[in-house]
C-alpha cells in the first residue's frame, strides 16, 4: 500500500508505519541524551500510545530503566486501513526497548471497561508483581456506562456565553471561523464522566483491592490550566469542569496511598502541546502556534518528551518539585510565566489569515501535527509500497501484545 495523509475535519484517517517509527525514534534519540534517574520499575500507563503517555513511557523506560504496561485503544491494519498511529508506536516502541533490558507489554481495548481492570491486574501480578507508579493519560470522546451500556460523549463547549471564534483548518492551511455553543447540564455531566476522575479512582481501587500496588507507589494524572487566553474555551468550559473533577479525586485518592503504602496521588498541569486530542479544542491551535513561536523565539521550548522528562526526573523523582496551593505539580510553569503569556496574547491578536501561517511557531505545530500520524518526515519515502501485513506480523512476532 502507498500511503499519503488523509484527513477529515482536522483528524488523520490513516497513519504510516515508518514515519511513526521515527516519531518514536525522535523521542527515544531525545531520551537517551538526557542524564538518567532514579524512578520507579514498575509502570502501568493507561493512555500511552500518544501524546503525554507515550511520552511518559518513553522518559521512563529509556531514563529510570523501567518496566512498563500500556493500555491503549488502538487499532491494527485491516484491508483498506492502514491501522492508527497509536497502534504502530506501540509497536516501535517496543521494537527500539528490546536494547533496554527492560520488560514491556501492550494491552490493546478500552481502558474503562472491568474486564480490561481485570486483565490487566492479572498481567500486572504474573510479570512483575506489583507496580510502583500508575500514570493516568487518557483523552477520550466517549466512554461507556457499564450500568447502561449506553456509550456517553465528551463535549467541548463553554459555560458562560456562546463564543465565536477562530481555528485553523489543517488540510486547507486556513483559519476558520467557530462558534463554541454553552454547554447544557447533561452534557457538563457527561464530559466529567468521560474526561473526569471517576475511572482513575476506579483503576486505583481496582489495584489497590487486588494488592498489586506496591509500598510507596505513586499515581499521577494530566490536567490543564493555561492562562487567560484559553480560560474561556478549556478552564471554563466543559473540560475545565472534568479536570476540577480529576484534581477532586487526586485528593481522595492521595489520602488512599498515603495511608495504605506510603505513597502519593498527583495532579501535574502539563503546558499545551499538539496531540490527536488537542487540535480538537477550538482556538488552541492557533494559542498553540503563537505560544510555541514565542516559547521558540525566547529560547524556551520544550519537546513533549523534554517535558515528560523533566516532570519525573525533577519534580516526581526528584528534589525540584513545583506546586500550587492546590498541591498540583506545575510542570508547566515556563508557559505560564505572564512574560510569555502577554507575548501570545498580544500575538494572537495581531495576526491575520495569512500572517499567521508565516510564523516560525505555526509551522513547527504543522510539522508536529504531521508528525504525529507519521507523516513529514524527509528520510521516509512516501511513494513506497509496504506490505502492511507483513510488517505487522514480523512486529508483532517480537512483541507481547494482549488484545
Ligand atoms: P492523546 O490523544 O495523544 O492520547 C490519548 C491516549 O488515550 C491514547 O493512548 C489513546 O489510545 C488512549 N485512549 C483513548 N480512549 C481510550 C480507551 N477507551 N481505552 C484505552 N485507551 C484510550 O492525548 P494527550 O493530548 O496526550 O492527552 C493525555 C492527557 O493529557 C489528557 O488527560 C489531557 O487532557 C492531558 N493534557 C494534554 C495537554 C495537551 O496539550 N495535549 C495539555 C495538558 C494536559
Amino acid at each position: 500500500m502507498i500511503i499519503k495523509p488523509s484527513m477529515r475535519s482536522n483528524f488523520f484517517t490513516n497513519a504510516h508505519p515508518l514515519g511513526s517509527e521515527q516519531f518514536v525514534l525522535e523521542q527515544i534519540k531525545e531520551a537517551k541524551a538526557s542524564p538518567p534517574f532514579k524512578g520507579p520499575k514498575n509502570v502501568l500507563i493507561i493512555g500511552g500510545s500518544s501524546g503525554y503517555g507515550l511520552a511518559s513511557r518513553i522518559a521512563l523506560a529509556f531514563g529510570a530503566n523501567a518496566n512498563t504496561i500500556n493500555v491503549s485503544y488502538e487499532s491494527g491494519p485491516k484491508g483498506k486501513r492502514t491501522g492508527s498511529a497509536g497502534y504502530w508506536n506501540n509497536l516501535y516502541f517496543q521494537k527500539h526497548a528490546n536494547e533496554t533490558n527492560t520488560t514491556h507489554i501492550d494491552f490493546l481495548g478500552d481502558a474503562f471497561g472491568k474486564e480490561t481492570k481485570a486483565i490487566i491486574t492479572k498481567t500486572i501480578k504474573e510479570t512483575f508483581g506489583h507496580v510502583d507508579l500508575v500514570i493516568y493519560s487518557l483523552a477520550a470522546g466517549g466512554r461507556r456506562n457499564e450500568e447502561t451500556g449506553d456509550i456517553v460523549q465528551s463535549h467541548i463547549k463553554t459555560m458562560g456565553e456562546p463564543i465565536h471564534g477562530k481555528t485553523i483548518d489543517i488540510k486547507s492551511e486556513k483559519l476558520i471561523d467557530i462558534t463554541i455553543d454553552n454547554a447544557t447540564d447533561q452534557e457538563i455531566k457527561d464530559t466529567v464522566f468521560v474526561m473526569g476522575g471517576s475511572d482513575w479512582q476506579d483503576w486505583i481501587n481496582y489495584l489497590d483491592k487486588a494488592e498489586v500496588l506496591s509500598e510507596q507507589a505513586k499515581t499521577i494524572a494530566y490536567t490543564y490550566i493555561g492562562g487567560p487566553t484559553t480560560q474561556s474555551v478549556y478552564r471554563h468550559g466543559t473540560l475545565g469542569q472534568a479536570k476540577t473533577d480529576l484534581e477532586q479525586k487526586a485528593k481522595t485518592l492521595n489520602t488512599l496511598l498515603a495511608k495504605t503504602y506510603k505513597g502519593e496521588a498527583l495532579i501535574s498541569s502539563s503546558k499545551a502541546v499538539v496531540s490527536k486530542a488537542s487540535i480538537f479544542i477550538p482556538q488552541m491551535p492557533i494559542y498553540v502556534s503563537c505560544l510555541y513561536d514565542v516559547m521558540l523565539k525566547a529560547d524556551k521550548h520544550e519537546s513533549i518528551l523534554a517535558h515528560k522528562y523533566r516532570l519525573f526526573k525533577d519534580m516526581v523523582y526528584g528534589e525540584n518539585r513545583l506546586t500550587d496551593k492546590e498541591n498540583r505539580i506545575r510542570v508547566d510553569h515556563i508557559e505560564m510565566e505572564p512574560s510569555i503569556q502577554k507575548a501570545t496574547n498580544n500575538l494572537m491578536h495581531s495576526l491575520d489569515d495569512n500572517t499567521l501561517f508565516d510564523l516560525k511557531g505555526t509551522k513547527h505545530f504543522l510539522q508536529q501535527f504531521y508528525k504525529i500520524s507519521g507523516f513529514g518526515y524527509s528520510n521516509i519515502d512516501y511513494e513506497k509500497d509496504i506490505d502492511l501485513d507483513t510488517l505487522n506480523t514480523s512486529l508483532r512476532d517480537n512483541a507481547q501484545i494482549i488484545e
